[in-house]
């Protein structure tokens, strides 16, 4: 059995579908979801699908144990993270090093790194004026958004695109592919 942590900050529409995709699959399963925030939807999607849950402060984050410990004790095997807002702390990295995957809804280099999250992205590609714009699904390393690219989907602006639509656009590709490319990466 291989084994999934899910990071997830907000709502967790990725992390829900993520979920239901392995429900009942033979080798791999969500064992646990983390969030920094404590009232984030994402808690409730897990607790919908009896998955275990565990919120952490960033000084426990950053200096602590616990969450080591509770990925320890599951025994993950990968670290999804789908809009989790936080850097990754180096012992992290360290622990699970080619074994942390994340989701960025544009396609890097493009519009990635600090403060390149959710509307801030879909902002500026649109500003940019790009004709199109996609998801990367990419491994995570210590810088933001730089980790080896493992796969990219495409889908064109039209003139008439606002970063709202934009952002319907690439929530689509993430919904089509992000589990599915977690599984590819898994067998
Ligand atoms: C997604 O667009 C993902 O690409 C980004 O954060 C968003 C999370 O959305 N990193 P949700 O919480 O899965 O609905």
């Amino acid at each position: 059995m291989q084994r999934i942590a899910i990071f997830a900050s907000g709502t967790g529409t990725n992390a829900e579908r993520i979920m239901a995709h392995f429900r009942g699959h033979p080798h791999i399963g969500v064992s646990l979801v983390l969030s920094n925030k404590k009232h984030a939807p994402v808690l409730q999607k897990a607790a919908d699908a009896n998955v275990e849950s565990l919120t952490f402060g960033r000084d426990e984050f950053y200096s602590g144990h616990s969450v080591n410990d509770a990925l320890e004790e599951k025994q993950i095997d990968l670290i999804v993270l789908a809009g989790f807002m936080w850097l990754i702390p180096a012992s992290l990295i360290h622990a699970y090093r080619d074994r942390i995957i994340n989701i960025h809804p544009a396609l890097l280099p493009k519009f990635g790194g600090k403060g390149m999250y959710g509307m801030h992205v879909h902002r500026a590609v649109r500003q940019a004026a790009e004709t199109e714009t996609g998801i990367t699904i990419h491994l995570v390393n210590e810088e933001y958004d730089k980790g080896r690219i493992l796969f990219q989907a495409r889908c064109g602006i039209d003139a008439e695109d606002t970063p709202d639509t934009i952002a319907k656009k690439v929530h689509r590709l993430e919904y089509a592919h992000f589990a599915e490319q977690i599984e590819r990466f898994l067998t």
